[in-house]
């Protein structure tokens, strides 16, 4: 099939309204709430679920990746919006459950799951544990044996090569995740035989952060390639297939964002390909995501507590940075720091533009927001909003080195043509005086 080019491309969310938007709420939020604060926009991931929606027909489903952000109240209101939820610790499918997710709704991800969190998700009847190695799938067999269960498992399969495009490369080279593509018609032979296992999906997670729509098409060609081999060396019926998206959302100055609607001939052709499949008959499809869902809902937002000039370069000192996202001071993967896209909120117009070093309170260099960026000159109370700070923020990150309060998370809710604000903040301060 080829692909349309498109007649006009997404910029990044920094349009001037975006921002007059997030300006407004920034403002209000840090008067009443104080900062550092993460504030989340849930109406932008309803808006998100439907762009996706739309571009991924059914019986396409989102699935959520927990661990882009675990907050409680995002989960149980992702409840009822979504199909379901991955999960890849014992903690976060306690959490899951507690924020009402059906436990079949809940797939269990993860590479070193401990006899302990096998038992409690075979318990818990998980929907589906996706085993990551052989040696992890003859324990789920042996504990659902010792049980009396029967347990529903997917195979995560770990390509041979990686694909082109993503900014954060799995596939293709030696890594605890899946099973090798080499050894999969093996590993599939030995789990049709483990009398406690019903193999009944595939799932396949091979890389992160893509922003080119053709890469994303190819790179669900190329899932959709495997998954077709896999159920092919099943030889049974297999009822689910999990796609880990990959997709990525413009962090930096200048990121063009994903044109999803582009992919919709292309998942058409792939979802009626799978129908037309014998052995799939009428298949779960996921799309497994975390930052493509709820990543440009977030804000991070810090205050400026005083500017310094060291050896002629201007610094901006602030109450928060790495402590509460470690993504954004560059340490969560990716080869060389690029500050996120930054939205100062300022209490006068600024006078000048100036060259900074954007720094958090902690005692070390790595505590950096921006090593250099240009912008209208700040001051002590003025605010620095982060953009797509909405996963893998406060969970993520690092919360209680040097031991400095944990950031508030606070949701605008928008209705009537206004809004609303709910503290929704999870993270407790282990300092707090008792
Ligand atoms: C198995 C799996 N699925 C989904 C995700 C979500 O990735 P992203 O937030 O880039 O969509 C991850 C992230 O590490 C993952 O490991």
């Amino acid at each position: 099939m080829t692909f349309d080019h498109p007649t006009s491309r997404p910029t990044s969310a920094c349009s001037n309204a975006a921002n007059a938007a997030w300006s407004q709420i920034v403002g209000e939020v840090a008067a009443r709430f104080g900062t550092p604060v993460y504030i989340y926009r849930p109406a932008l991931i309803e808006k998100r679920i439907g762009e996706i929606t739309g571009a991924f027909p059914a019986p396409f489903a989102i699935s959520f990746a927990v661990k882009s952000n675990p907050n409680p109240w995002l989960l149980s209101w992702l409840r009822g919006r979504i199909g379901a939820v991955d999960v890849s610790s014992g903690g976060e499918v306690a959490l899951a459950l507690r924020c009402g997710w059906p436990a079949d709704k809940i797939t269990f991800t993860g590479p070193a799951k401990t006899e302990a969190e096998i038992e409690a998700a075979v318990k818990t009847n998980v929907g589906g544990l996706v085993v990551e190695s052989l040696d992890e799938a003859h324990e789920v067999d042996r504990i659902a044996g010792a049980c009396g269960h029967h347990q529903r498992i997917l195979i995560r399969i770990a390509p041979a090569e990686a694909e082109p495009g993503f900014a954060v490369r799995i596939a293709g080279r030696p890594s605890q995740f899946g099973i090798d593509e080499a050894e999969l018609s093996a590993a599939i032979a030995t789990i049709n035989g483990c009398a406690n296992l019903m193999l009944d999906g595939f799932h396949a997670y091979t890389g992160a952060q893509c922003q080119e729509d053709e890469a994303i098409a190819a790179h669900f060609r190329t899932l959709w390639r495997l998954f077709r081999e896999a159920v092919h060396l099943a030889e049974h019926p297999i009822s689910e297939l999990i796609f880990g998206g990959g997709m990525g959302i413009p962090y930096h100055d200048g990121d063009v964002a994903l044109d999803i609607p582009r992919l919709q001939p292309v998942m058409r052709e792939i979802v009626d390909e799978i129908a037309a499949e014998p052995g799939l008959e009428a298949p779960k499809l996921k799309l497994e995501i975390g930052r493509y869902l709820v990543g440009e809902s977030g804000l991070y937002v810090t205050r400026v507590v005083r500017t310094k000039v060291s050896m002629g370069s201007d610094i901006v000192l602030c109450d928060g940075g790495l402590n509460h996202n470690l993504g954004a001071c560059g340490h969560l993967g990716g080869i060389a720091h690029r500050h996120y896209r930054m939205l100062p909120v300022r209490a006068h117009e600024p006078a000048v533009e100036k060259t900074y070093r954007i720094v958090g309170p902690l005692c070390t260099t790595i505590d950096t927001l921006a090593h250099r960026v240009t912008m209208g000159e700040l001051h002590a109370g003025d605010l620095i909003g982060v953009h797509c700070s909405g996963a893998y923020g406060p969970s993520a990150s690092p919360l209680n080195f040097i031991s400095y309060e944990p950031p508030k998370e606070i949701a605008v809710l928008e209705e009537d043509g206004g809004h609303k604000f709910e503290d929704i903040t999870w993270m407790k301060s282990p300092f707090a005086a008792t």
